[in-house]
């Protein structure tokens, strides 16, 4: 009888390992199963990335004729790769930005909660909101965002960047005296107080001048800078920051912060932190 007894333990034991195993093993199967069958990665990119587009995508927006206008090209093509793509996004605050609604819920610099009255302030006085007319009218624009490292250096690259009817720029990256690598043209210059270009002949006479707003005191910063009020107190940024931007009002816009939300929660996926920027993490804004 005791005999028996420890046969059924035994027995039972067995069977419970077998059948946890099992459950186990047919988790992990159906686990990487699954991780085989998604095609896109966490944040929602396609995984393979081979720049085919699908027949459909092709023979709508593929107009194969070398240098040909593709409209609607580009943002087929990065919905085909990101689904969450949304480009119904103005790049500049405009008059209508409130009724944008992703902005409106958190503070700088993912939106634009509780800076409402200046932004208000700032684009009845700037008046514009466009790349300006010459360009706005353009239907297809190409683009080229210029990074700041070194390794444009000797590359003679100027004529052919030139060549791109909107150049974006960032900071401090310098033109003056470099323009057979960098070229010389500047559509944008994005930047932020303490990024922003502080020697005034630096500053080229074309290019519209674009704040990307990382915290409320950088909102405060523009307004001296549209209105050409010396700037005499300081507190607030971690380093020195510019005290004149020598652009007319007219020439200035304020980047629309969803990119910014957009890039850090969906692109990088940032943690979402209640839409507060943690401390050390941006904290410093780009380089
Ligand atoms: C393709 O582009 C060429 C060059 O811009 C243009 O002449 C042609 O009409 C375009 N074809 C279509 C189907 O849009
Ligand atoms: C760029 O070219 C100049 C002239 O040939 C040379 O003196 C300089 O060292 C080069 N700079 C770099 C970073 O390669």
């Amino acid at each position: 009888m005791r005999m028996k007894l420890w046969l059924y333990l035994i027995l039972s034991v067995c069977f419970m390992l077998a059948v946890g195993f099992l459950y186990y093993s047919s988790w992990r199967i159906s686990l990487r199963v699954w991780v085989h069958k998604s095609l896109y990665d966490e944040q929602g990119f396609l995984l393979k990335l081979d720049g085919t587009l699908s027949l459909e995508l092709t023979y709508k927006y593929g107009n194969l004729s070398k240098g040909a206008c593709k409209p609607g090209f580009a943002a087929a093509k990065m919905t085909a790769i990101y689904p969450k793509f949304n480009k119904l996004a103005p790049v500049f605050l405009d008059l209508n930005y409130k009724r944008f609604a992703k902005i409106g819920d958190y503070p700088p610099p993912f939106g634009v909660k509780s800076q409402e009255r200046i932004i208000d302030h700032l684009l009845s006085v700037t008046k514009n909101y466009g790349l300006g007319e010459n360009l706005d009218i353009i239907s297809c624009k190409t683009c080229i965002i210029m990074g700041n490292g070194g390794i444009l250096i000797n590359k003679s690259l100027g004529q052919q960047i030139d060549g791109f009817d909107v150049v974006v720029r960032l900071n401090q990256a310098p033109v003056k005296g470099y323009e057979k690598d960098v070229g010389s043209k500047t559509t944008l210059r994005i930047t932020y107080p303490e990024g922003a270009i502080q020697k005034i002949d630096q500053y080229e006479d074309q290019s519209l001048f674009v704040l990307s707003a990382f915290k409320a005191q950088d909102f405060k910063w523009l307004r001296y800078m549209v209105f050409k009020q010396g700037l005499h107190n300081t507190n607030g940024f971690w380093k020195s920051v510019a005290r004149h931007v020598p652009r007319e009002a007219s020439d200035m816009r304020i980047l629309n912060p969803y990119f910014i939300q957009e890039a850090s929660f969906q692109l990088i996926g940032f943690p979402h932190n209640n839409g507060q920027m943690g401390k050390g993490v941006l904290g410093g804004g780009p380089a």
